[in-house]
């Protein structure tokens, strides 16, 4: 039966109003208790993903003042009238419920993922939202087949460690860009074949050079305004493109009849879209759950930093200073 409490103070970061880093502080938030098919979860992580720093921006419609965070890991705490698939004292970890940069947090139950005991609470945080989405970019659009030559734009990022080793594991020759190269050297780590600097190098006639003029079958590109046109000359013929961010901003609009020049095409993703039902979601997190335990698939952890320090992650994130998954530590 449930067993909530009235209320619970918490620490929490709050974006007041829209900006900088800055406009992340610390405050008590009063949290209620968990309503119909609501969950209290006492957090251990939370992730920091780069839609947070557009939600901060307010590139994204939403109430202020909020707490960002779409993805935590901990303890279930108190759950509300009607929840039966978790209690008191379970470990679990979530995505795309906001509010998680805090010591606790009101999750709805049907987004939780059971989490074992011998996955860390930072692992925990660390692959739902990053991991699910490199799921359905791998499996939606183009599934990439043996052999085939797969681009993965901001390869050392949170998503694209995890797209070079997916497209890896199902045998695609993998081609990842990067800003530096301790970047280029995390993607190499991550099995991709090639890196190209794409600050210093065209990476369009790259990966024409590297592929004998074929090009890349499958482009996952989150970067957009400065990628989005070198991809439709880096693209095979019948090639596909999928645009899921905007890391560098919104790609310049082009005429659909562009894409006939190479048989292209074109497609867009949202991972709330690749979630729908709770049975889609626990499909999506234990793909990503079987990779890492097979030990093919491994979330990489660069940074935990201490819940106040929210703002550095995402100065570090969006300074492009980053590696993999950044994390907050919400515990004590
Ligand atoms: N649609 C969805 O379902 C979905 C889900 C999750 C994430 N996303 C999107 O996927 C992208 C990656 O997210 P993430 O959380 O994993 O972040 P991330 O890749 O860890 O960080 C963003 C990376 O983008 C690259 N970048 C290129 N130009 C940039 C610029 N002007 N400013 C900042 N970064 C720039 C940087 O890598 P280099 O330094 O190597 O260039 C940077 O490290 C984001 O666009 C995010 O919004 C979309």
């Amino acid at each position: 039966m449930a067993d909530s409490p009235r209320t619970t103070d918490v620490r929490a970061m709050v974006v007041q109003a829209h900006g900088g880093p800055d406009t992340l502080t610390a405050h008590d938030v009063h949290l209620k208790a968990p309503g119909p098919g609501q969950v209290l979860v006492r957090l251990a992580a939370a992730g920091v993903n780069f839609v947070d720093i557009y939600m901060r921006r307010g590139l994204k419609p939403g109430p202020l003042p909020f707490t960002p965070g779409l993805e935590g890991a901990g303890v279930v705490e108190a759950v509300g009238p009607g929840v039966s698939n978790v209690q008191p004292g379970d470990r679990v970890a979530y995505a795309q419920q906001i509010g998680a940069y805090a010591e606790a947090t009101l999750v709805p139950a049907d987004s939780l993922i059971p989490l074992p005991d011998d996955v860390p609470f930072e692992q925990g945080a660390a692959f739902p939202l990053q991991g699910m989405t490199a799921h359905y970019l791998i499996h939606e659009f183009r599934k990439p087949s043996e052999g085939d030559v797969v681009l993965v734009h901001a390869a050392a990022g949170g998503v694209g460690l995890f797209l070079v080793q997916w497209a890896r594991h199902l045998g695609a020759r993998v081609i990842g860009t990067v800003s530096t190269q301790e970047k280029a050297q995390a993607v190499r780590e991550a099995g991709a074949h090639d890196v190209i600097l794409y600050t210093e190098q065209d990476f369009a006639e790259e990966t024409l050079r590297l592929t004998d003029g074929h090009g890349a079958d499958l482009i996952i590109d989150g970067v957009a305004a400065t990628t989005f046109a070198g991809n439709l000359k880096a693209a095979a013929l019948r090639g596909h493109i999928v645009i899921f961010g905007a890391a560098s901003g919104p790609a310049e609009p082009i005429s659909p009849n562009v894409l006939m020049e190479r048989s292209l095409s074109l497609s867009g993703g949202d991972l709330w879209h690749f979630m729908e039902t709770r049975k889609e979601m626990l499909h999506r997190a234990g793909a990503v759950m079987e990779g890492i335990e097979h030990g093919w698939l491994t979330p990489r952890i660069s940074r935990v930093l201490p819940l106040a320090d929210a703002a550095e992650a995402h100065r570090l994130l969006e300074n492009r200073k980053t590696i993999g998954k950044i994390l907050l530590a919400t515990g004590d």
